[in-house]
């Protein structure tokens, strides 16, 4: 009797594990259909790199999942990413230092924020490259205002170490006023969570903002969510149609 159950439960075993790989098979095969289908529908260029900067909780990540989704929905291939990545080597780090668990130089600080960068540079290209648009929660804009608004830091010095990274198509800076940030939620233990700091950045970001070789798009992130998405969208679809014949660009150069 007991040979008997254990044969039901191991058969019950295999039919829920037929079930599963049946399942997953299907998916891939969903997803791999809509990427044929969408390359046919758009000819298969290279994918944009859409950037979101702002100050704290301007709603940079709040608004880069929404656009990955929208974009997903309407049969373009999107990806997100966001920096600083805290799961390399490098970002442990980075996440160490902003956690408050250690203290490093600001110099060594800086550079370290622009190496994250640069290690996940290959897989960007290659995603690019395969047609994926890739939407960046913070890039080299956020690492050179937070440096240079510490005193002693010019805007040349912490630009320098990212020159040359693949340059967005589009930066949309969400522009909220810093006491209006602070209210969306508390200001958490993470170090440059202050008021004062964040207005100084933000000077900094306005300084960035003036360069006329990037296609800055300035949006008010004080809107509700749904608002700001409907702009966000406008914009990418526009950055991704212009980018997909266009040879990936160098930042700053
Ligand atoms: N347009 C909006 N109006 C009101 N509240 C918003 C809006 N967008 C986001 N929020 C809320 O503000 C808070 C911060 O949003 P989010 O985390 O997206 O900001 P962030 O810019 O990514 O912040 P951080 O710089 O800390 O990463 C969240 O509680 C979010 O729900
Ligand atoms: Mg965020």
């Amino acid at each position: 009797m007991s040979t008997w159950l254990k044969k039901c439960a191991g058969l019950k075993l295999f039919t829920s594990r037929c079930s599963y790989f049946a399942q997953h098979i299907k998916q891939q095969a969903v997803h791999q259909a809509g990427i044929l289908l969408s390359c046919s529908k758009m000819s298969c260029g290279r994918g944009a790199l859409i950037v979101l900067e702002g100050v704290d909780k301007a709603g940079k990540t709040t608004q880069c999942k929404k656009l990955v989704q929208a974009l997903i929905a309407s049969g373009r291939p999107a990806e997100m990413m966001r920096f600083p990545d805290r799961t390399t080597k490098i970002g442990q780090l980075i996440s160490a230092y902003l956690e408050k668990k250690s203290n490093l130089e600001d110099q060594t600080v800086h550079l370290l924020f622009s190496a994250n960068r640069w290690e996940l540079v290959p897989e960007m290209r290659e995603k690019l490259e395969r047609g994926i648009s890739l939407v960046v929660d913070r890039y080299a804009f956020s690492g050179v205002a937070f440096t240079s608004a510490k005193p002693g830091f010019s805007l040349e010095w912490c630009m320098n170490p990212d020159v040359g990274l693949p340059k967005p198509d589009l930066v949309l800076f969400l522009q909220l006023h810093p006491t209006a940030a602070s209210q969306r939620g508390q200001f958490g233990a993470e170090r440059y969570e202050t008021s004062d700091f964040q207005r100084v950045v933000m000077q900094r970001f306005e300084h960035l903002m003036k360069d006329p070789s990037l296609n800055w798009q300035v949006i008010d992130a004080a809107k509700s969510i749904e608002e700001l998405h409907a702009e966000i969208k406008t914009h990418s679809e526009t950055a991704i149609a212009m980018a997909e014949n266009q040879p990936i660009g160098e930042l700053w150069k």
